[in-house]
Parts: C-alpha cells; sequence; structure tokens
C-alpha cells in the first residue's frame, strides 16, 4: 500500500514541475512515507529522520515531511521531538502536497494537515509506476474491521471504495505501461462494495481487460470470502491460484479478543472449500505471536493450525502495542523474551512446512513469469509462480517478461529450481 502511495506522491510531485533525484544530498525536499503498524517500523523512520537532521545543518532551505500512518498517528510527538520536520501530511491529504510546497516558500511554520476524509480515494490520479511485471492497484482505503491489535483503522480512516470503472481505466494504463500482473490492493480488498458490484464483480471486470496476464489480490479478510469470489477465480484462468488469509492465531479465545469474527474451526473449513474449488491454489497467512494473555495452550493450537493448512508461506511477528489500541489497554500483555521464543519456535515450524509444499511442487510443470536475473548467478533467471513462489532457472532465449513453462526439479528452502520445458507443436 505504501510502495502506492509513494508513487502517487512522486506523481504529483511531478506533474507540479518537481523531479526525483536519486542522491539525497541533492534535494531540495525529502518525504518518508511512514507505517505505523507496529513499532519497529516505527523506529526505522524515527532513526531516518535524525539523519535528516545533518542534511538540513548543511542546507537550512532543505524540506523535510512526514507522510503516511505515522503522520497521522504521531503529530503532536513528532513536532516536540524533530523540529526540523517541516510538513506532516497524513494519508487523505497528498492532494495538497503541491499546494504546501509553494507555501512553504513564504511561510516557514510547520505545515500540517492529518483530517482523515470519508471520501479520498485518489480516484483520477494514476500513478507513474517503476519498471518491473507487477502494477499495485488501490481499490479501497481505510478499514472498519477494528482488529483489536490494529492501528490501521486509526491512522487510515473509515473503509471507502473506488469505483469499478476508475480501476479498470488503471489496469489499462498499467497494460499500455507494459505492465502484465495487477494486484489489486486494500485492507480489506474483499469488502469492496460500491453501486457498480462487490469484489467479485471487479475482480471479473479487471481479469477481462485486455493483456493482463495475472491478477492477485491482497489482503482479504477470511470472514468475506464467499463462494462468489472463488468460483470467479475458478472460472478465469488469469486470476491466480494464490489467497493470502491472514489467519493471525489459532486459538479460539485469541481470536475472540483480538476480534477477528472467525473460529478456528470456520477457518479451517474455509480453508477446505478454497481447496475444494482450487485444488492447486497457493494460501499463505499472516500470525501474531504473543498477543496479550496468549498462553503456551494457545500458542500450540496456532502451531496446529499451521500443521493442518500447510501454508505455502506466511508473514510472522511478534505483537506489538499499539498505544490507542484496544488490545494495548489489555494488563495481561506477553514478556519479550517468551513473544521471541514463540516467534523463533514458529518461523522454526513454518521454515518446514513451506519446504514441505514446495517438495509436492517437484514433477510438476508451472508457468512462470521471468522478472529478474537470478541473484546467485548471472547465468540464471528468476521468476515467480501462479502462487507467488520465486522460480530460478538456466537462461534459455527467453527475456523478462515472457511467460513460459517451466518443470520443478527441486525445492531448498522457500525457493523453487526447475528447467525450461519448450512446448510440443502438434501438427
Ligand atoms: N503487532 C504485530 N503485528 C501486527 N499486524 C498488524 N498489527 C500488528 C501489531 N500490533 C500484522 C497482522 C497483519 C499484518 C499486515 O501486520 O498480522 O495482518
Ligand atoms: Fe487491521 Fe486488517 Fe484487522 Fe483492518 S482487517 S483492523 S487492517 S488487521
Amino acid at each position: 500500500m505504501n510502495v502506492y502511495d509513494s508513487e502517487l506522491v512522486s506523481t504529483l510531485l511531478e506533474k507540479s514541475g518537481y523531479t526525483e533525484c536519486k542522491d539525497l544530498r541533492d534535494a531540495d525536499a525529502i518525504f518518508l512515507n511512514t507505517c505505523s503498524i507496529r513499532e519497529k517500523a516505527e523506529d526505522t523512520v524515527n532513526n531516518r529522520l535524525t539523519n535528516f537532521k545533518h542534511l538540513k545543518r548543511k542546507n537550512p532551505n532543505l524540506i523535510i515531511g512526514v507522510l503516511g500512518c505515522m503522520a497521522q498517528n504521531l503529530k503532536n510527538d513528532l513536532l516536540e521531538s524533530k523540529p526540523w520536520v517541516d510538513v506532516i501530511l497524513g494519508p487523505d491529504s497528498y492532494r495538497r502536497l503541491p499546494e504546501i510546497l509553494d507555501e512553504r516558500k513564504n511561510n516557514l511554520d510547520h505545515l500540517v494537515d492529518t483530517r482523515l476524509s470519508r471520501f479520498e480515494v485518489y480516484e483520477d490520479m494514476f500513478p507513474n509506476r517503476r519498471d518491473g511485471i507487477n502494477a499495485w492497484i488501490s481499490i479501497s482505503r481505510g478499514c472498519d474491521k477494528f482488529c483489536t491489535f490494529c492501528i490501521v483503522p486509526f491512522t487510515r480512516g473509515r473503509e471507502r471504495s473506488r469505483l469499478i470503472a476508475g480501476i479498470i481505466s488503471e489496469t489499462k494504463q498499467a497494460v499500455a505501461d507494459g505492465f502484465q500482473e495487477i494486484t489489486l490492493l486494500g485492507q480489506n480488498v474483499n469488502s469492496f462494495r460500491t453501486p457498480e458490484g462487490d469484489f467479485p464483480d471487479l475482480l471479473k471486470a479487471v481479469a477481462a481487460v485486455k493483456g493482463v496476464s495475472r491478477v492477485r489480490y491482497t489482503s482479504p479478510h477470511p470472514q468475506d470470502i464467499d463462494d462468489r469470489l472463488l468460483q470467479v477465480m475458478k472460472d478465469h484462468e488469469n486470476i491466480c491460484n494464490h489467497i493470502h488469509l491472514p489467519l493471525q492465531a489459532g486459538s479460539d479465545r485469541i481470536l475472540k479478543r483480538m476480534n477477528r469474527t472467525y473460529s478456528q474451526k470456520e477457518f479451517l473449513n474455509l480453508a477446505e472449500k478454497i481447496r475444494l474449488y482450487l485444488p492447486d491454489c497457493a494460501i499463505s497467512t499472516d500470525i501474531i505471536v504473543g498477543f496479550p494473555g496468549e498462553t503456551e495452550e494457545d500458542f500450540l493450537q496456532t502451531l496446529n493450525v499451521i500443521r493442518q493448512v500447510g501454508f505455502d508461506s506466511a508473514f510472522m511477528f511478534k505483537y506489538s502495542s499499539r498505544p490507542g489500541t484496544k488490545a494495548a489497554e489489555y494488563t495481561d500483555q506477553i514478556p519479550e523474551d517468551i513473544k521471541q521464543s514463540r516467534l523463533e519456535r514458529l518461523i522454526e515450524l513454518q521454515k518446514n512446512v513451506s519446504l514441505i509444499a514446495n517438495q509436492k511442487q517437484i514433477g510438476n510443470i508451472l508457468q512462470v513469469i521471468v522478472e529478474k536475473e537470478s541473484k546467485k548467478s548471472t547465468r540464471q533467471w528468476a521468476g515467480r509462480t501462479e502462487g507467488n513462489c520465486w522460480v530460478v532457472f538456466d537462461k534459455g532465449n527467453e527475456q523478462i517478461n515472457d511467460i513460459i513453462n517451466i518443470k520443478i526439479t527441486d525445492a531448498r528452502g522457500i525457493t523453487l529450481f526447475g528447467e525450461r520445458i519448450y512446448e510440443e507443436v502438434q501438427v
């Protein structure tokens, strides 16, 4: 989401006559697009801002700006502790950026705008994208789910959807710019709702755009995955057989305290249903360990669900208390050493589960888009499967962006290895 927002911001600035420079020391203005999801993300931004203080000493006219969730969440803190920050803009205020930069020429006060909007979806602003295979397209903003650990509903405000027609125009533009993979983005993509239709309708419409080789979406909420969505995925070859399905925790007690609105059983049934509709569907997830009140027994339940579902991959986090959220007020916070050891145990298990899932692919022929040179060798390419798994293979006469068939010969860690299969031409 932040990559997309940064693309929006740089497009806005380019339209107003600014150009991007690669070296920070050459910049007249520096903007940090920030994230508040965990304390670690905020620490990273604070460290960078501290470094920028020296740049400002050398160039007093330099404008330093903080954008996004931290601007929303910590504006008073920032104004007090980092007085060299000039501009603070929340996620719904980016349109004001060119105007604010102009204003800054005559007004040296801090410029702050963190008002949240019920309507802003940056509808008519197509971002300039960087090179690559995949174009991110934001379809909705904000979130109304209020999971008790999560800061997003507070920093990004109420949920609102873009119009299908606007998303389709942006998809066509991305294809014309050479992108063949589209990833639809939202805090809760599948609660997308407009007078023109809901998420399955949108997915169908995007898949029908000429030149779109792959459609992905992230992240859905398990509660809102229905049969219609799975049927649309089944009916369209170019919608990837991959669902990122955040579990967060396996124990019913913790799921309830997290306000996730599903039970362990319901999640397991959903995973089963996904595989009934889409037998080869990759399923990935997000897990939080050390949520307030999580006992060893609760944690073991999480490990159990991971084993049962056999997730292809997982993003795994230690719970990070976010001031202002409900869970931050729970009195039974878990000590850091327990969180750390649970995270390590979880990572160890998931490593094996991913390896087992990947080993099942050995012998299969998978469709891969050639994406870049492999990090390890200039004689090999790396590309991604529909399930979003990296595959490394020897270079032949194919080029970046080609869609080819690869026979999987090995699986190591989270990477697959294979060789190109040339289709037999039937005469
Ligand atoms: N602590 C740890 N992880 C969090 N996430 C969201 N909020 C927190 C938090 N307070 C994780 C969830 C979510 C992912 C984007 O970030 O797993 O799905
Ligand atoms: Fe946060 Fe996702 Fe829950 Fe919304 S659905 S509150 S973004 S974790």
